[in-house]
């Protein structure tokens, strides 16, 4: 007996149109087209930023950015690939100088804030629906705390970037506004200093062995099998069953 009839579309994705199963990730809808992605593909969750694409609807003229493994296929969109976008790492030390307070700090780390002339094409483009532009403001203000919050979900993907006529690296200033932040303004986590205390002590020594002694595929497996908290999941509520090491 056939089963249920499933709804089609069709998408473009580097020029090339792809008939897809509709309700589905782009991501899931090109794979299951046959496409195999090895790179422009990392965590599958929205966290890492690496899937991020352009796209703009047929016919409709705003060009924007998304996640190909959050985002859902819709019919008519032209999808363009975005495997590398180049970008300075933000190497931060830490330490203050006896003159700066940590928003001085991280404003004289990102000076071309201060340029930035609140066009909004960085707001409009986050895939992940950030007010980047807010967030900027708040830096040059030396407002950290509410930089670092509003900044938070930020997963690197540069897709603004791409469009800043001010060439501000948006992502990474606000990277150093949740380190001075999180490190001088915010009361030092108790879980985080157990959990360096166990790395020091040697609580995970024999299990890194055990991973490095692993071949590629052994390795592969053991990923596999991992115990991954559910999507869904309330936040706090999930332990695993094997609770050896945390
Ligand atoms: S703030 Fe910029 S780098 Fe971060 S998710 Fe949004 S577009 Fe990507
Ligand atoms: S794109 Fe650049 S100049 Fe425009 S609002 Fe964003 S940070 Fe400011
Ligand atoms: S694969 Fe990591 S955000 Fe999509």
């Amino acid at each position: 007996m056939a089963g249920p009839k499933v709804a089609t579309i069709t998408i473009a994705f580097d020029g090339t149109e792809y008939t897809v199963s509709a309700g589905r990730t782009i991501l899931v809808a090109l794979e299951e087209a046959g496409l195999r992605f090895v790179r422009g593909v990392g965590c599958r969750g929205g966290v890492c930023g690496a899937c991020t694409v352009l796209y703009r609807m047929r016919d409709a003229h705003p060009l924007v950015a998304g996640l190909m493994c959050q985002d859902e296929a819709k019919h008519g969109m032209e999808i363009l690939s975005l495997p590398y976008i180049p970008q300075k790492k933000a190497v931060h030390r830490m330490e203050l100088p006896p003159e700066n307070s940590p928003e001085y700090q991280v404003l004289s780390l990102y000076p071309e804030v201060n340029n930035c002339v609140m066009c909004g094409e960085c707001s409009r483009l986050c895939p992940v629906g950030i007010d980047v532009m807010g967030y900027v403001g708040m830096i040059k203000r030396g407002d950290l705390r509410s930089a670092a919050q509003q900044s938070f979900t930020c997963v690197q993907c540069q897709a603004c970037v791409l469009r800043c006529p001010s060439s501000i690296s948006q992502p990474n200033a606000a990277l150093a506004a949740r380190r001075f932040h999180g490190r001088y303004r915010e009361a030092p986590a108790e879980h985080l200093a157990k959990a360096l205390e166990k790395v020091e002590s040697g609580h995970y020594r024999s299990l890194f062995r055990k991973v490095r002694r692993l071949s590629g595929v052994e390795f592969q497996a053991l990923y596999q099998r991992r115990e991954r908290e559910p999507d869904d999941a309330p936040p706090g509520t999930w332990l695993p069953e094997d609770r050896s090491l945390i």
